[in-house]
């Protein structure tokens, strides 16, 4: 019974910090979907927008610095990073890096404001990932620990490595993709604050 209520208070004060996170977030568009989980200490900023689905996972440690795309179901492990390829101008003779235009500012904007990062649904992003922005992660790709991403990767595939090449495929071939889409799509999913073992996962029936 103590352990219960104990349980509560720790998922209540869980889901309450993960609110607290999405409000300091600094971007001028914010989009965020139900159910979703923000480790401690993220840093979370975009010169645009920031835009996250529906039960997704942030670990901790997150360093959103682009504007960026987040679908639905997409799983960030812990000190990921998704970074402005060209956020600090360095060809600009005369003008130390340092005081190179920066892709935030408002009195010399930058032509790079708009870029982005995008990742599909059911996607994973294994841990210390780095993503740099124009980079499109196709549907339920997997992004092996310590990647760095700097191409489109293709839905479904496996990546890993600097610079990020495939390593395999999810799933063995287009049928199977089809029927995990299908049945995902049927399904029913919620996370918990209470670990794993309390998560709703219901595949819809397969075709
Ligand atoms: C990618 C991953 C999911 C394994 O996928 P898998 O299909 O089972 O891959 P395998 O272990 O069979 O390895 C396939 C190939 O990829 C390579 N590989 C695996 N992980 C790799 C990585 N992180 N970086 C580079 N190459 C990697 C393997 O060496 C192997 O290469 P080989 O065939 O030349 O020997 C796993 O290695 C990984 O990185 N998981 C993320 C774990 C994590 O970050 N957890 C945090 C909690 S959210």
């Amino acid at each position: 019974m103590l352990s219960t209520i104990k349980q509560s208070l720790a998922a209540g004060a869980r889901r309450l910090a993960t609110r607290l996170r999405l409000a300091r977030c600094r971007a001028p568009v914010r989009v965020f979907g139900t159910d979703l989980h923000v480790g401690s200490r993220p840093r979370l900023w975009a010169a645009e927008r920031i835009e996250i689905g529906d039960h997704s996972y942030l670990g901790h440690e997150v360093s959103i610095e682009t504007n960026c795309r987040i679908g639905r179901h997409v799983l960030i492990a812990n000190r990921v990073a998704l970074v402005g390829r060209r956020d600090h101008e360095f060809r600009t003779p005369g003008v130390p890096v340092r005081f190179g235009r920066w892709v935030g500012s408002v009195r010399d904007p930058s032509p790079f404001r708009d870029d982005a990062v995008v990742i599909d649904d059911d996607v994973w992003l294994g841990f210390g990932v780095v993503v740099l922005s124009g980079v499109h992660i196709g549907r339920g790709a997997i992004v092996a620990a310590g990647a760095v991403v700097k191409n489109d990767v293709p839905a479904y595939s496996i990546v890993g490595g600097n610079p990020a090449v495939e390593i395999g495929r999810r799933f063995a071939s287009a049928e199977e993709i089809a029927r995990h889409e299908a049945m995902v799509k049927g399904g029913r999913f919620r996370s918990s604050e209470r670990g794993f073992d309390h998560f709703v996962v219901v595949p819809g029936p397969s075709p």
